[in-house]
Order: structure tokens, then sequence, then C-alpha cells
């Protein structure tokens, strides 16, 4: 099974013309399924061009920050949860007979870097949820803890319902380790590493690993926009996706990597 991965495609950063090469550029992965690690598009676009993906192979995704965007939370997760021949990715389900899937979004949740960072994210601006928080930074900072600790609590339930696997893939956007936050082949810095790194999906994946040494688990990710591979645990490996140092990031998506499973 040929499985290409794209993450952090921006997808509405494209005319026509650069979209369709684009699609002609996946098509040509000859891939059997697409994995997909959110920041595809905006609110009123992920769903279309999910849809669009979803034609070219069976397409499994998890949404990241730039797919709420002028939208919320709920409703999006809502509206993409019903694309013909495309998955959501939760529970756990097999993708071969030996590769379990696993999916959640992740959210950078304040908890490594520096939390006091000058750095501010268009995403208060832009995703509904953030709208009473937006010029509190210490209420800013509890929501984005309660987001992570969210999307820690449903990681940590699909794992425990998942049954034993050999190869466990999860699909996540936000890197779950601040050593798999990397900016243009570096390690992000303390300013970047709080809205970058979800520390409490990392939490799970690595209890997840000691506690099934016999599994090997990849993490797919993307969001800091660099490319990295973390080795965190002896079973536990997360490859980030994005761009090489100096290559235009929006309006450029890339084929991150075709995975023979
Ligand atoms: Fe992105
Ligand atoms: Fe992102």
């Amino acid at each position: 099974m040929r499985a290409t991965w794209l993450t952090d495609i921006h997808l509405n950063f494209l005319r026509p013309v650069a979209l369709e090469k684009f699609y002609a550029r996946v098509r040509g992965e000859q891939p059997d399924a697409l994995l997909v690690t959110g920041d595809i598009g905006e609110a009123d676009n992920v769903a279309r061009f999910v849809g669009e993906l979803a034609q070219i192979a069976p397409t499994y995704f998890v949404l990241g920050n730039h797919d709420y965007y002028r939208g919320s939370i709920r409703n999006v997760r809502y509206e993409v949860s019903r694309i013909p021949n495309a998955t959501y990715v939760g529970d756990a389900r097999a993708l071969t007979d030996h590769v379990l899937m696993v999916g959640v979004d992740g959210w950078g949740d304040a908890r490594c870097g520096d939390p006091s960072s000058p750095v501010q994210l268009s995403d208060w601006k832009l995703i509904d949820d953030f709208r009473k928080v937006r010029d509190d930074r210490d209420a800013r900072i509890e929501l984005l803890q309660r987001l992570g600790n969210n999307e820690a609590r449903a990681l940590r339930d699909r794992l425990a319902r998942a049954p034993a696997t050999e190869e466990l893939l999860v699909l996540t956007h936000v890197p779950p380790f601040p050593e798999a936050c990397i900016y243009a082949d570096e390690p992000s810095d303390d300013a970047y590493l709080p809205w970058f790194t979800c520390i409490a999906t990392g939490q799970v994946l690595r209890e997840y690993a000691r506690s099934h040494p016999d599994t090997r688990v990849t993490v797919l990710c993307g969001h800091a926009h660099g490319i990295g591979v973390f080795a965190a645990e002896d079973n536990l490996e997360v490859r980030t996706g994005g761009w090489p140092k100096g290559v235009d990031d929006y309006g450029n998506p890339l084929v991150q990597l075709t995975l023979e499973l």
C-alpha cells in the first residue's frame, strides 16, 4: 500500500491552475491512500479541498489551526466528518493488516518555551473560540492548555480502545515534543515553542510507547513548517513535515513522502 503524506498544504493560497498542478503531482505518486496532517485550507473551504483530495485516493486526515480560521472548532469538525471517501481520523483503524492508524489534531498548549512570548498568532483573531480571550494573555494561555488537554484526553481514550498492533501510525498536526518543532532546519526557539508544541499529547504518546514496547509508533505532524525526525523513545519516532530552509511555504504545497506500508 502506497500512502502519500501531505501536511500544511494551505490550498486556499493557490489559484485554480496551481491547485490543479498540485493535485496532478499528488496523483503522480500513485497513492492508495492520502495521509494529511492538517492546515489544508480554512473553515469555509477545507471540506471542499478534502473532497477534492478524496477523489485522488481515500483520504485520512486531521485538522490544523488554520482549518478553523473564520469559523469555530466545533462547526468545522462537524462539516468535515461527512465527506465521501475521506475520514477525519480519530479512533484507531487498520490501514493495512499490520498498520493501525489513530489521529488527533493536537493544539499548541503553551507548556514549553516562553509563555510571555511576543509572538502573536492569527489563531486568536480568526478562530471564533478565541473571541473572548483575545486581549487577555492569562485567559488565552488557560484556553490553550484546555485545548491541549482535550486533545490529549481524546488521544488517550483512542489509544486505550485500540487493539494491539505491530505498527501504529499517529496523524497529528501539532508537534508533540519541542525537539520535533523544527523551522528552517533548526529547532524552534523559545518564542515559538509555546504555540507550536502540544506537550499534553506528547506525554500520552510517551506513556503509550513505554507501555507497548513491541509496538513501533510513528507520528506524522506538521504545523511548524520545517522538516525533522525526532526519536522520542526507542519505539517512538516523530516525523515533522514542512519545507527545507529558504523554500517558500505558503502557496507552495509539497508532497512530503510516499510510504510503502
Ligand atoms: Fe501550517
Ligand atoms: Fe498549523
